[in-house]
């Protein structure tokens, strides 16, 4: 996967732009994403898949900016969703609806609604009961959806058990061993056409043979179902791929795909992928600045201005994300009392008042008060999970082309915090 961050003498940049010319043009907390990692990323896939007949549904919750999504609509991806806010992001970017696939446990009417007077490519549908509420949402509007199923192949992703999904307890898709039933009345509804069948195990996969598995069984269900006269246009094996942000070693897009093409030689389904992670979380960065150093006898920490709001995978996941100086011993004064970069072992810790608000932990890192710190690989699940917990405005996006730079989505506001509020009438006596 491409890495957007380069090194030189120590001073970091993204593209031919220095991390240190954005943090003073922008301030921090600040995302930072390489237009060309995105893009570069998405090719991967698309070379990849060479002459098999595919569709690549790049998974927006990964990174929903409408110019990381125009981005990709000018390469000719398709999207992903699971709310309608991004289906509307993906028009905003320019993105053609038939390339749409809308998964999700939950969609309303009112979603499938709107999904349905675009056009979208097909619903991922993920219960019976769901699949009833579409049929009559098509009837009223006079549409015929497209139809597939998410089904739970039951195979473990060896991931962390938040992001895993494919397994039987797990609240996503329906049972493989239910699906044939389930498509068979699927079949006969009349305002339903089924055109696939999906699956989606889990992320940041490090390994291939989950995937492997999880394909043969969607193509056994594939063949009992053209055994029933039920024949599928398409097979979406979700996303998944994980990326490095340690020491991991995932496979790249090529050796995936080499895994799984064989699988469908002789097959003319279409493939359907729905990267996320892999296409965007090596694209972008988090900075933060150093506000304070501080020890508690045996512990350092090294308090910065970016926080759990900011980038919530630490806290929730445990996860492990890189962070870094972005240059080599320049502090930036206006916090510092001493120039001077000590190394020591820190806790790096946000300003929210809870003790799960860390970026990283015991990381030895050589800094004063005042430096600039790169978060690395935080261009997916980063500002997409953020909040205004602690009543925190939101951080800036930017996006780097070669040696220009975009603001993409600008800082939020006090005034953007309290935007939607109100008071209460005075009291009446
Ligand atoms: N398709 C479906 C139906 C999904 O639920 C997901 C992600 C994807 C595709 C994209 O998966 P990816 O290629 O990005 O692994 N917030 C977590 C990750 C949650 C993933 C949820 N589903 C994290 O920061 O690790």
């Amino acid at each position: 996967m491409h890495h957007a961050v380069s090194s030189q003498d120590g001073n970091l940049f993204i593209e031919s732009t220095s991390l240190s010319s954005i943090a003073s043009q922008f301030g921090t907390p600040c995302y930072v994403y390489s237009k060309a990692a995105i893009s570069n990323n998405f090719l991967a896939y698309q070379s990849a898949l060479a002459d098999k007949e595919h569709l690549i549904c790049y998974a927006v919750k990964a990174n929903s900016n409408i110019a990381v999504l125009q981005t990709l609509v000018e390469l000719g991806a398709g999207f992903d969703i699971v709310s309608i806010g991004e289906l509307e992001r993906v028009l905003r970017a320019g993105g053609n609806p038939a390339k749409v696939v809308f998964s999700g446990v939950a969609k309303t009417a009112s979603e499938m609604q709107r999904a349905l007077e675009l056009g979208i490519h097909c619903f991922n549908v993920e219960s019976e009961a769901e699949l009833e509420l579409l049929n009559s949402t098509a009837a009223s509007c006079d549409a015929i959806a497209a139809v597939s199923l998410r089904v739970n192949p039951d195979v473990d992703a060896q991931t962390h058990p938040y992001i895993s999904t494919g397994l039987k307890e797990n609240k996503f898709g329906i049972d493989i061993n239910l699906a044939a039933k389930v498509y068979q009345r699927a079949a006969q509804m009349a305002h339903i056409n089924v055109v696939g069948v999906d699956c989606h195990i889990g992320s940041q996969l490090v390994d291939i043979a989950p995937f492997v598995a999880a394909l043969e069984r969607l193509l056994a269900l594939v063949d009992e179902l053209a055994g029933l006269g039920i024949a599928l246009q398409h097979i979406d094996i979700g996303g998944g791929l994980g990326v490095r942000y340690d020491n991991e070693q995932p496979p790249t897009p090529q050796s995936y795909m080499s895994a799984i093409l064989p699988l469908l030689t002789d097959r003319s389904e279409t493939l359907v992928l729905e990267p996320g992670r892999s296409i965007t979380a090596n694209a972008g960065v988090m900075l933060t600045q150093v506000q304070y150093l501080k020890s508690n006898g045996e512990k350092n920490f090294a308090i910065v201005d970016a926080a759990m709001n900011d980038m919530i995978r630490p806290a929730l996941y445990q996860a492990w994300m890189d962070i870094q100086p972005i240059s080599a011993g320049n502090s930036d004064n206006a916090v510092a009392e001493s120039a001077v970069a000590k190394s020591a072992v820190y806790d790096v810790v946000g300003p929210v008042c809870e003790t799960g608000d860390f970026l990283a932990k015991d990381r030895s890192l050589a800094i004063s008060a005042g430096d600039y710190l790169c978060l690395m690989s935080a261009g997916a699940y980063g500002f997409v999970m953020s909040s205004n917990y602690n009543s925190r405005p939101r951080a800036p996006e930017v996006m780097v082309d070669g040696n220009q730079v975009y603001l993409v989505r600008r800082r939020e506001t006090i005034e953007d915090l309290l935007s939607g509020e109100s008071l209460l009438p005075a009291a009446v006596r």
